[in-house]
């Protein structure tokens, strides 16, 4: 339950708002003064303090500043006089949440406290998520408390500094760059290039000549003796992006590479020693290409000497708060704006969601939200309708087991599964919805009550959001 402290030097007014907000099931005290006040609230704590401006011994504005200062978690709500609304604009630059000009309705004032309330918890899940972020963003900005991301990043560790190779397995949009620019900057290669290229950017021969370099007169168009990025990556580290798109021409003569550290220029005649890291990623199954006569079997072995695999977002669904506030202060400081943070319902949602775009897609969403808010907070609204789908759960086998299965349970399970999603995305318009399904309203009705389907609370009030 809340804890209200009313400031006021005239006792009507402290009873007043006593009265009334004790009906609304907070818990109230009073004081006639600033100084009392500060005390009380030292002594005591409270959770909101309304407080008038004009009292003896300390006015409401010390009163604020000196709470600020002692009691950083209360909130505070200004009383002002009709005519005196600069004072109530500098007590809003001195951190007040809102206030109250005299004479005020009933319904303003529980309007008002209700508001500051809810904001002034929000800032503190907010602030706790804050804190959490900084003890999980770790020596690389790489966010992630849930098991799965605490081994990689222990693993990320412990190999940062030898020199064997790392292969970064991984979807779309999980991080494999950011892994590998870890790994070098924390290794004592870090005052040394970092190079990546992407594999699958360009042709087989500009691919050769970017990685191996060229002599003058190569080939059409070598008008100068180039060196590759290899031998720019000397004595740093070099990313092989997207490795399972390269033909197995150059396979080969990366596999010479990462064998003797040494390499030959497209023409050239002299051998050259590097001196490199090797770190490959990609979002292929190696193995499947393997099989598929597509990637060299001994060029997998060298480079899979510490193979790092980064899990889904979806299987990891702990990290999309943290990585989510990460975004919002990221996109926060870059946008200029000043979101205080994400409402539960929105995270909530965001937990649920299939990020099939992982890590990357949750960046994109967050940083359009931030982009177009003009809430203070953001909320349903900012998201567009394809997050509130409902996440896709029933995995169909892939093929039969040896100990059979239950065919009709796990259809039953994807008919349910078919219902809610129809409901959910037509927020529960159940006309609507039996249309989507190719049902007519009898079957669809027959159909929810023989799978026991109801709206919870939570539903309706986010359909209700939705809706406004
Ligand atoms: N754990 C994380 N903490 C903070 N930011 C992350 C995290 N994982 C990914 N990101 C961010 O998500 C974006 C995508 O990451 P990255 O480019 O490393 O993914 P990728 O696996 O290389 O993707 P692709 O396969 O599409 O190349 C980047 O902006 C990156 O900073
Ligand atoms: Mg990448």
């Amino acid at each position: 339950m809340n804890q209200i402290l009313i400031v006021d030097n005239e006792k009507s007014m402290r009873d007043f708002l006593s009265i009334v907000l004790k009906k609304e099931g907070y818990r109230c005290k009073t004081a006639e003064d600033g100084e009392q006040a500060l005390k009380m609230v030292e002594n005591e704590g409270a959770d909101l303090v309304i407080t008038d401006i004009k009292m003896p011994k300390m006015d409401g504005l010390s009163l604020l500043k000196a709470l600020k200062a002692s009691s950083p978690e209360t909130a505070t709500v200004m009383m002002t006089a009709f005519a005196s609304t600069e004072t109530a604009i500098e007590a809003m630059k001195e951190g007040a949440y809102d206030y109250l000009t005299k004479p005020f309705q009933i319904d303003e004032v529980k309007l008002i406290i209700k508001n500051v309330l809810e904001r002034k918890t929000l800032r503190q899940e907010n602030n706790q998520l804050r804190r959490e972020l900084k003890s999980h963003a770790d020596f690389t900005q790489i966010i992630g408390k849930s098991h799965k991301m605490r081994q990689v990043l222990a693993l990320v560790e412990k190999v940062a500094d030898n020199k064997s190779n790392v292969l970064i397995t991984g979807e779309s949009g999980t991080g494999k760059e950011m892994i590998a620019r870890a790994i070098h900057y924390n290794s004592s290669r870090k005052d040394h290039p970092f190079v990546t290229v992407n594999c699958s950017a360009l042709p087989e021969n500009l691919l050769e000549s970017e990685l191996f370099g060229h002599m003058k007169g190569s080939f059409t168009g070598a008008i100068s003796n180039k060196p590759g990025l290899f031998e720019t990556a000397d004595n740093g580290s070099i990313l092989l992006d997207e490795i399972g798109e390269t033909s197995l021409a150059i396979q080969v003569k990366l596999l010479r590479v990462l064998q003797e550290r040494e390499l030959r220029r497209v023409g050239g005649t002299k051998d050259i020693k590097v001196d490199i890291r090797i770190i490959a990623a990609t979002n292929k199954n190696l193995e499947d290409l393997i099989a598929e006569g597509k990637f060299r079997e001994d060029l997998y072995y060298r480079l899979d000497v510490i193979p790092i695999h980064l899990p889904p977002l979806r299987d990891r669904p702990e990290d999309v708060p943290l990585l989510a506030h990460f975004f919002l202060q990221k996109y926060n400081e870059n946008l200029a704006k000043s979101i205080e943070g994400i409402a539960p319902e929105v995270l909530h949602l965001l937990m649920q969601h299939e990020w099939r775009g992982n890590v990357r897609e949750l960046e994109n969403v967050l940083e359009r939200a931030v982009a177009l808010t003009t809430n203070k907070t953001l909320s349903l609204e900012d998201f567009s309708g394809n997050l509130m789908k409902a996440p896709q759960s029933i995995p169909l086998p892939s093929d039969i087991p040896e100990e059979g299965l239950d065919l009709e349970a796990l259809i039953s399970k994807i008919e349910k599964e078919l219902l809610i999603k129809a409901l959910h995305e037509t927020h529960w318009v159940k006309k609507e919805a039996a249309k989507r399904l190719h049902l007519n309203f009898r079957s669809f009705r027959y159909r929810l009550a023989k799978y026991d389907i109801k709206r919870h609370r939570k539903e309706n009030r986010d359909a209700n959001l939705l809706a406004s």
